[in-house]
């Protein structure tokens, strides 16, 4: 609306002010769980779940599906790991058939990929309806945004039995995997040393939905009197006849569908696919985030204690969501973990459409040879279209399943070391001064964070890449100041573009074409923060280019280089949408529906971000800093990820831990839950509490929503204010141990914290428990608080190590398989050590990491029952890519036949190249003390040892501490002054 005079300029005030009312309020009014599709309300959900009740209710079902050539002989080959074959499914009882294309990839990695496409639509000869632009084929990019390596064949796979019934290939490390191809009807059983894992069509409920043609059924024939009765009341009446028929075969909703008031008009028609997955002998399963539920995952076909409705994977804005559900959150990760004693098993379902699963069990194995097992898992997977790509991973171990997924589709970014201090956030700071003034106040207590952010109030009336001109005036001198306490900035960006006149950014995307176009291929418009908007088709490599220049600091003025990004409301957030999210028949780049690319569209759009940080300064090589709030598989390379809108509860502190846990055995482990709750206003208990369990989340943010209290740290009275300072200086000192897990989970895909399952496969008594966790390999057992009024908790012990209590060095006397009380007044987090690690801290407080990056450590070794103890530290600038070419230290400790020895743990790639600028700062940073936990009480009297290093031995004061009455022995070593990248090592002999 153009507007002019003094008249227009009120009207104008007063939309703003409706549209700023409507921006707080709608989505409280608006998302409620009704909101969201139950399976029975998404056709193709619906369809599927009736039709494995239909099949599972046969004494004799005969899936439809078969490999056979026409001459009724097997068809199949088998070359450079790459076995093909044609899959024909049955479609009616003349026996037609429709073909669909089969090819098992066996990976040099011991990975097996199976995909089934349909060749109709692979060749294009479909008929699409509503002259419909969408792409003809099923979805087959999901790869292009997943997988970035592990692809490699494994040549060596071989045929080793063939029949009339199917063939057996041989494959994996030293041939010990088989894959057993059935042909009729095609199931597959994955096994491992002769014992079958995982079985894909076990149940037969495989089921694609092939292509047909829209048959217009006659009208039924008007009884006479009925002429001209149309309308409402006659389709209601119709409406029971509906439900005769089986729903299986309903066809109701082929052709489109509607849910809240909007209608899906389904080009290409019914199109999903579906498989059932069953472990055998597997009472655990993980995985498939993001849902607000227990770690390992409950039943969801009813009964006691299980949930009626499949897991959901839907990208969806789920504001105030309900805990202990199945239902769909914000992001989608659809790979899974079995666990039995011994045995991790996974798959990985990777389709971007919308996705349900549904988990049952089967009370005792059907597998002989796993007499121990009490019950098989079986699994059901429900895609709305793409093609059917599964990947199988044998493990035996939770170690190598994360690795083999990681090789897929990546590991975590190792992230700038700044990102693992505390972000302080709110919604909103409401100007720049507001920014520096709480810069100071955390200065004024002693309070260490690293990062404060900005949410969307900061921009000029919602428009991205601009500066609210009243409130920031001047956003460099606040940059600055940021900079000068070694801090760093986070800008809030989204991906609705406001819908304008005079404003570029959305002038510009129009007329590039890169916005994400509605069914008719015109630019799509829909309702989110700013009013009326755009959202950035970031599947487009020409969006992502033009995405990038918005992030120069020549056009996105007032940011400095130590601003940062987060990105939200990209599921795509879109609030008059269906089910608060864009149209399915919407299309993208490629003519891709959004049907088929939806649960994908968040990671383009954080990958588009940080595409953009990496690239705003010729030259300037900094690790980008992303939070995203949707994923997908593979978002663990762009940044971090935080659970969305949680309250203010104890009930909610309670389920971050399970759902932080998830996202780590799911590859993306940098992962944190708003600290406070966001909704409400937190008692002083409670918030205590959450942060004290929120130094242990891999990424630590303070948040609340813009009706809520102000709490920052220094606003809580003592002695809460105390405890909380407290809790954030122990994340600061333990600050060297979270960037070592992190370069871990960079390396090779482990998590950040560990569930019991993951650290100790062995032990079954702790396969469901999700309320505490390892960190890292630092033998650190935390188990925070997250019920009110409770000052001691039960620890869970997996095995027969010694456990010390952090702050107290008690040793705490624990039985494998049980549990432990340990006490836990408000001031304390409760957090054990195991014996035989040691990791290192930093031990001086601090403001921010980056003013502790040349400080001296502690190393703490916690003696194990054999006398040793374990651990590694690495350190790197932080900051730079310069790691990757080999400036980085890692250090190797062992103690050992009461030696404490330091060497390099990996030698850095480019060795023999010359020092860089940040390795010849840290030249001279060195070992303060070592602090050794259950030391012998040989060393009483002990007032020195000897330390040698380069060559040369002094002597260092030994301070022992013999046991006395719960507390275990120890002793204190220092000062040790010896360089932290230097060989040496101490003798207590
Ligand atoms: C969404 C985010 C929340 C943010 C708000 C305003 O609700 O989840 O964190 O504060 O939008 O941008």
């Amino acid at each position: 609306m153009k507007s002019s005079g003094p008249l227009s300029t009120s009207w104008t005030a007063y939309l703003c002010l409706l549209s700023v009312l409507c921006s707080l309020f709608t989505p409280v009014v608006l998302v409620k769980e009704n909101d969201f599709k139950k399976c029975h309300q998404s056709g193709f959900c619906r369809r599927n779940r009736a039709y494995a009740d239909h099949a599972l209710a046969q004494s004799s079902w005969q899936a439809p599906y078969k490999i056979f050539s026409a001459e009724g002989a097997a068809a199949v080959s088998l070359k450079d790991g790459q076995f093909e074959a044609t899959i024909l499914k049955t479609v009616d009882e003349q026996g037609s058939t429709v073909n669909l294309p089969l090819t098992v990839s066996f990976l040099k990695s011991g990975t097996a990929r199976v995909t089934v496409d349909e060749e109709k639509r692979k060749s294009q000869s479909i008929e699409l309806r509503h002259d419909s632009k969408a792409r003809k084929e099923r979805y087959n990019e999901a790869e292009k945004w997943a997988i970035v390596g592990g692809l490699t064949p494994d040549t060596d796979a071989k045929i080793t039995h063939e029949d009339k019934a199917g063939v057996t290939v041989q494959y994996g490390p030293e041939g010990a995997f088989e894959a057993v191809i059935k042909f009729e009807p095609f199931a597959i059983d994955f096994k491992r040393d002769g014992t079958t894992q995982i079985q894909f069509n076990d149940r037969g409920l495989m089921n694609m939905e092939h292509w047909r043609a829209k048959v217009d059924k006659p009208e039924p024939e008007k009884k006479e009197g009925e002429e001209g009765q149309e309308g409402e009341e006659k389709k209601a009446e119709e409406e029971p006849k509906k439900e005769e028929v089986p729903a299986h075969l309903d066809e109701s909703t082929w052709w489109d569908e509607t849910f809240g008031g909007n209608i899906d008009t389904k080009p290409r028609g019914p199109e999903s696919v579906a498989l059932d997955i069953t472990f055998p002998g597997y009472e655990h399963v993980y995985g498939i985030p993001e849902h607000a539920g227990p770690l390992s995952l409950k039943e969801t076909r009813g009964g006691e204690g299980n949930y009626e409705e499949p897991y959901r994977l839907y990208n969806a804005d789920v504001f105030e969501y309900v805990l202990d559900s199945p239902m769909t959150l914000y992001g989608a990760i659809p790979f899974m973990q079995a666990q039995r004693k011994d045995s991790t098993v996974g798959v990985f379902w990777l389709n971007g459409a919308e996705t349900w699963i549904d988990v049952t069990k089967a009370k005792g194995s059907k597998n002989p040879l796993n007499r121990n097992s009490k019950a098989s898992t079986n699994t059901h997977w429900i895609s709305e279209s793409g093609i059917m790509d599964v990947f199988v991973f044998l493990g035996p171990t939770p170690k190598d399943i994360s690795k083999n997924y990681a090789e897929l589709t990546g590991t975590t970014a190792l992230p700038a070391e700044f990102s693992l201090g505390y972000h302080q956030c709110r919604w909103n700071y409401v100007s720049d001064d507001d920014v520096k003034e709480v810069d100071r106040k955390m200065d004024k207590f002693n309070i260490p964070y690293d990062v404060i952010w900005l949410d969307i109030e900061y921009t000029h009336e919602k428009k991205y890449f601009t500066w609210d001109p009243d409130m920031f005036k001047d956003p460099i001198s606040m940059g600055q100041q940021l900079d000068d306490h070694g801090r760093k900035l986070v800008t809030i960006i989204d991906p609705h573009i406001k819908n304008v006149d005079n404003y570029p950014v959305i002038s510009d995307m129009k007329s590039k074409g890169l916005a994400v176009k509605n069914k008719d291929a015109n630019d799509f418009d829909g309702w989110c923060w700013p009013g009326s908007s755009m959202w950035i088709d970031a599947f487009n490599p020409a969006a992502i280019k033009w995405w990038t220049s918005l992030f120069k600091y020549d056009y996105f003025k007032g940011t400095m280089e130590n601003t940062y990004i987060w990105n939200d409301m990209n599921e795509p957030s879109v609030f008059n949408g269906p089910e608060v999210t864009m149209p399915k028949d919407n299309l993208h780049h490629g003519n891709w529906e959004h049907r088929d690319v939806h649960n994908i569209n968040g990671m383009t759009f954080h990958n588009a971000t940080w595409e953009a940080l990496v690239s705003r300064k010729k030259g300037e090589m900094r690790r980008p800093f992303v939070l995203t709030r949707s994923f997908f598989a593979g978002s663990q390379r762009l940044g971090a990820m935080w659970t969305g809108d949680n309250q203010a509860s104890w009930d909610h502190l309670g389920a971050a831990v399970p759902m932080i846990l998830a996202q780590g055995i799911a590859g993306f482990p940098f992962s944190g839950a708003d600290v406070g709750g966001f909704f409400g206003n937190p008692e002083i208990e409670l918030q205590t509490r959450w942060y004290q369990a929120g130094a242990f989340y891999p990424f630590f943010r303070g948040h609340a929503h813009i009706d809520a209290r102000r709490r920052e740290p220094y606003m809580a009275a003592e002695p809460h204010r105390s405890i909380i300072t407290a809790a954030l200086r122990l994340r600061y000192s333990l600050m060297p141990s979270w960037y070592t897990a992190f370069f871990h989970a960079n390396q090779d895909g482990s998590p950040i914290i560990r569930p019991m399952y993951w650290t100790h496969p062995s032990e079954e008594s702790g396969f469901a428990v999700d309320d505490q966790f390892f960190v890292g390999s630092t033998g650190l057992l935390v188990k925070p608080i997250v019920e009110k009024d409770k000052f001691d908790t039960e620890v869970y012990i997996p095995d027969d190590e010694n456990y010390y209590d952090y702050f107290t060095y008690n040793k705490v006397s624990t039985h494998k398989g049980k549990s432990v009380s340990v006490s836990a007044p408000i001031e304390t987090i409760p957090i054990l050590m195991r014996g035989g690690h040691i990791f290192p801290r930093r031990d001086i407080p601090s403001r921010s990491t980056q003013l502790m990056k040349f400080d001296d450590y502690t190393l703490v070794v916690v003696i194990g029952k054999d006398g040793s103890a374990k651990g590694e530290l690495y350190v790197d600038d932080g900051d730079s890519f310069e790691f990757e070419k080999g400036q980085f230290l890692h250090r190797a400790f062992e103690f050992k036949q009461l030696l404490l020895t330091s060497e390099a743990a990996s030698k850095p790639s480019a060795e023999g190249q010359a020092e860089g600028e940040w390795m010849k700062q840290f030249r001279d940073v060195s070992f303060d003390k070592v602090v050794l936990v259950g030391a012998p009480s040989s060393w009483e009297g002990k007032k020195e040892v000897p330390v040698t290093s380069g060559g040369e031995t002094h002597k260092v004061r030994l301070d022992f501490y013999k046991a006395e009455g719960g507390r275990a022995a120890f002793a204190v070593l220092g000062r040790l002054g010896v360089r932290m990248g230097a060989d040496w090592e101490v003798d207590f002999a």
